[in-house]
């Protein structure tokens, strides 16, 4: 393909989302937040009656084929609904690592998540761009950071929207999440073998982004 992708993978808040859309803006490319594909799925599915397992799976999938989603101006709307602020709970992420995990459900989503890349080009933010969804992309980075950092700043970022939030119980969630996100048996998240890893820990968004802008130029 000649369209550019841009692979950013990697654990919940390594800085994913905030670094994908900053690079995303910076050159004018389009984005794709796959992980809003598995929170709008699982409120799709919650919304109509069906259990988060493997018993619904045919079900989660065939109903994904007939997802109205649009997202418009950073609001993202479900058969007309705004499910904008629905979708960023904790529980709807918890929710779409459940559904995430049901190979048809995955199947599902990827004609959706293909019709992202358009030119100039595309930064596609999620667990498994690298390594399934655009293999063939020029440049995949894996993101991390250290769970604690990673708590921490889910923690500011939950306070800062007014939220209540308790530490421990975030980090313990988003270790259940990396647990599962890992070890499950349908594109398990792990790096690309041609994957280029960032480990944010102890840097900021800006300079994360600075740092995959280098990698994208010295590629051109
Ligand atoms: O990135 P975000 O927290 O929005 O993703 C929510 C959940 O969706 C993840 O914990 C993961 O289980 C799932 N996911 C996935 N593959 C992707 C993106 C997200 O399995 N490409």
């Amino acid at each position: 393909h000649t369209i550019p992708v841009i692979c950013l993978d990697g654990p919940t808040a390594s800085g994913k989302g905030t670094v994908a859309a900053a690079l995303a803006q910076t050159l004018g490319y389009a984005f794709l937040d796959s992980g809003a594909l598995y929170r709008i799925t699982a409120l799709a599915a919650i919304r109509a009656g069906l259990a988060l397992e493997a018993s619904a799976e045919a079900e989660i999938a065939a109903l994904v084929r007939h997802l109205d989603i649009r997202f418009e101006a950073e609001q993202v709307w479900l058969n007309g609904e705004n499910i904008t602020t629905a979708i960023r709970t904790e529980e709807a992420g918890m929710n779409a690592s459940r559904v995430s995990g049901l190979p048809a459900v995955r199947t599902a989503l990827v004609a959706l998540q293909h019709s992202f890349r358009c030119l100039p080009g595309l930064v596609a933010d999620g667990r498994d761009m690298g390594t399934i969804i655009f293999p063939q992309a020029p440049l995949k980075i894996f993101l991390t950071a250290s769970a604690e950092a990673r708590a921490q700043r889910r923690y500011q970022q939950l306070i800062a929207k007014g939220d209540s939030a308790n530490m421990s119980a975030l980090l313990a969630d988003l270790q259940e999440r990396d647990a599962r996100d890992m070890s499950r048996s349908v594109a398990p998240l792990r790096p690309a073998q041609d994957a280029l890893l960032l480990d944010s820990t102890h840097c900021t968004a800006h300079e994360a982004v600075q740092q995959v802008l280098a990698w994208w130029q010295q590629r051109q």
